[in-house]
Parts: C-alpha cells; structure tokens; sequence
C-alpha cells in the first residue's frame, strides 16, 4: 500500500521536507500499525531533519516521533486492536499517513481527548509528568521552576506542577509567553532576558529557593538552576534548548545535599520503562478530563510540514541572537557563536520583512552591524516572533492520502 508521507531526503532546515508518496511501513511483530489522524512537532524532530541528533536517522526518512490516530493492526499479544484510539512514541516516520510503533509505546487514550492535543502525550506529556514526578518526585507545598513555562514540555510542566500543589515559578522570553505561563498556573513568571533568574526566585522565596528544578534549556538557563536551588533540592536536566552543554561543579552540590538527575525518554524507556509508564494513567485523565490543557498553537495539512517545522524552530533561534545582542549591546552579534547548528537560511527566513535583516554567515562568524542587531530585537518584540512549539502537523481527513 502506498501512502503520503513527508520525507528528508537530506539533512537541512525546513525547505528540505518533501511531501512524497512511498510505501507504508510494515509493522514488525512487537509493532502496532496506526493509521494518522495527527503528528505532533517536537524540537527532536527539528534536529533530526538538521542532523544535530544524537543517535538521529539517517536521511532519507520520515520524521515524526509522536503520532495519535486508529489502530489498523496489533500484535497479538496486545490488549490493543483495530480501531482503537491511540497515542503513540514512534522511532521516526509520524510524518505520514500510516506508521508503526512498538507496542509498549502506543497507549490508548479516550475519546474526549482531540487528535492534536494527544499528540502531546508520548512526548511532551510523558517527558513533563516524569522530570516533575517520576524523576522530580515533586510535592504538594515544594516549590518548582520551570524554564521554557510556555514551551511544550514547559507548559505542560507548569500545569502539571500546579496540579500537584507547587507553588511554580516559570521563565519566558516574551511578554505573551510569560501571560501564558501565568494562565497555566504559574504564580511567578520571569522574564529571563532582561532579569537574573536566580535574583528573582532568591527575592521571592526570602532566600530560601526553589526545591526542584526542570531544565531543558542548559546553559544560562542551568546556571540559574544552580543558583536558585534550596538545600537537598533537585535539578532534572533534560534537554538543553539553549546550544549549549551545561556543567555544575560537585562540590557546590555535595555541600547542600543536593542533586542533579538526567532524564531521557526514550533512554528511559529502554531501561526503565516502569518508570516512565507509571506517568500514564495520571497524565491521561488530567489531559481527557481538560484539568491540563494541551496548548496547540496551529494546524496544518501534512503538506504543510515544512512551515510547522520552521515556527517551531523560529522562536529558539532568535532567541539565541537576542541573548547575544543583549549581552554585546550594540557591538554587534557573532552569529555562528550564538546560533550553532542553524543554517543561515533560517536565519534569513527568520528576520524575512524585517527592514534590518540579519544576514547571518554561520561559516564566516561576520559580526552583524547594530542596526542590524536593533531589527533582530524589533523582530523579537512583534507578534510574528511569538512562537511555542506543540505545533501540530494533521493529516486532514479530507487529503486523499
Ligand atoms: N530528554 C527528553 O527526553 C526530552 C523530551 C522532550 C523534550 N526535551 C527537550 O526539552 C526541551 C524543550 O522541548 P520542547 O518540545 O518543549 O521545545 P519548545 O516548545 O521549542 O521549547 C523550547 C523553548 O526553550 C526556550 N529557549 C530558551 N532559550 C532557548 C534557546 N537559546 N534556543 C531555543 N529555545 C530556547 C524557548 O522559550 P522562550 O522563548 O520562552 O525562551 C523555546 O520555546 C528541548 O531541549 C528538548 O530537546 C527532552
């Protein structure tokens, strides 16, 4: 059977997702096949298609690592079968109108819960219930920061926490960022690009600091982390959003009986699947009963992919050149020093309209101009930069598919 998908046909930015026809995949005897209703965008994905993934596929693939749809076939050994809801974690390929997934990561869900927002489970969901609870071990009463509060990991993290009776405390770059992670459930929200994080959580917990922290960003974002956390508090790191790779020296942390835990789903699944899975049947029903609320920021039909992959990756990399504009005022930004990995395409796409355009050369490091470096944060400030990810790709019922 052949199916429409979206493929990289070589690493690059978002130009390089071809909607094609190929062959459905087969499921093996541990998969089960899932006919697309929907594909959820995740920052994996993003550098999978750049090639920046550790462990990524190689092109030419199909990305797509959380898909929600309608079981065409299960193994038998399943308790799932043909026409049931799911959400699923695939390896790759969820871009597309048929995909298998191994039968331990495909979880049934309810039928009040959309095809867009349970995209968000396996990954988003999953990776925010774990790093708060089954990694955090969170508490009622404790306090937690959550970096990314408006991001797709973070605003669900930030729901989830307050449901759990923390007081949260959220970092955003944008003013309607830091509005939503407000309305999520976030008691403090923080503007991180023009206040010292650690500052500000020190100042509203009387120099007490936060119990836990959730950390994809690394980087400025991690030392922050360190700053703020109280004695025996804990640090889970799982991502590092920022570019760079953060490091704490162990003394600061054997000093104050505290600690700092990695997280990796799918490394997690592997070795603790228990673990991770404990998550689900909490998560599910806050998710079907609406108590957490997944934030979709659009749709679009598969043909669309590659548009939903650039917002998604849009609002990281201008935040990147926003952090170095503010730190080297009107010297100037060094790009490739500030934005690794991002192709100059996208970073032309992204400043596109912008009468000031950043002309990054990543291979060159040219130095932009201050007025360059004033439409970059001009840019930063319109609606346009106002991007969260949780993007979702669907396959439209009505895509002859
Ligand atoms: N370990 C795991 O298993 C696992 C699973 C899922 C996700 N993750 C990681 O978790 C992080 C968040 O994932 P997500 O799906 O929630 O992505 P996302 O929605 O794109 O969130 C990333 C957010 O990070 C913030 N950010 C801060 N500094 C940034 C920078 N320099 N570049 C890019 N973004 C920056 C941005 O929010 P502001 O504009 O507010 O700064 C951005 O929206 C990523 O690092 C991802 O790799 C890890």
């Amino acid at each position: 059977m052949m199916m429409r998908a979206v493929e990289v046909p070589g690493y690059g930015d978002s130009s390089v997702l071809t909607v094609t026809d190929r062959p459905a995949p087969t499921p093996n005897a541990d998969e089960v096949s899932i006919d697309v209703a929907a594909a959820g965008v995740n920052f994996a994905d993003i550098e999978q298609r750049r090639g920046n993934y550790h462990d990524g596929p190689s092109p030419p693939f199909v990305p797509g690592l959380a898909v929600a749809g309608t079981v065409t076939a299960a193994p038998a050994r399943s308790d799932l079968e043909a026409g049931d809801r799911v959400a699923a974690l695939t390896s790759s390929g969820g871009y597309a109108a048929r995909a298998t997934a191994p039968v331990e990561r495909t979880f049934r869900i309810p039928e009040s819960l959309p095809w867009a927002e349970a995209t968000a489970l396996p990954v988003q969901g999953l990776t925010a219930h774990n790093v708060l609870h089954e990694w955090g071990d969170l508490s009622a009463g404790e306090r937690v920061l959550v970096h990314a509060g408006a991001g797709g990991v973070g605003s669900l993290a930030v729901q989830l926490a307050d449901a759990a009776g923390a007081t949260v405390f959220a970092t955003a770059s944008t003013a309607a960022k830091r509005d939503r992670s407000r309305e999520l459930g976030a008691d403090h929200a923080i503007d991180y690009t023009e206040t010292d994080v650690a500052d500000a959580v020190l100042a509203r917990t009387d120099g007490a600091g936060v119990d836990l922290v959730v950390d994809g960003v690394g980087g400025d974002a991690f030392a922050a982390s360190v700053e703020a956390l109280a004695p025996v508090g804990r640090i889970v790191s799982f991502g590092m959003a920022s570019g760079s790779v953060p490091t704490v020296a162990t003394p600061r942390l054997f000093f104050a009986n505290q600690s700092v835990l990695g997280y990796h789903l799918v490394h997690a699944l592997d070795h603790v699947p228990e673990r991770v899975l404990g998550a689900l049947p909490a998560l599910t029903d806050h998710l079907a009963s609406g108590r957490v609320g997944v934030v979709v920021d659009r749709t679009v039909p598969l043909s669309e992919a590659g548009q939903a992959n650039y917002a998604a990756s849009k609002a990281g990399v201008l935040g990147l050149t926003r952090t170095a504009a503010r730190e080297l005022g009107g010297k100037g930004i060094r790009v490739n020093a500030v934005a690794p990995g991002y192709t100059d395409t996208e970073l032309l796409e992204g400043s596109q309209g912008h009468e000031s355009a950043v002309e990054a050369d990543t291979a060159s490091g040219r130095v932009a101009t201050p007025e360059e470096v004033a439409g970059v944060i001009s840019f930063l400030a319109s609606d346009a930069a106002s991007y969260v990810n949780g993007e979702v790709v669907r396959v439209d019922d009505g895509l002859a598919l």
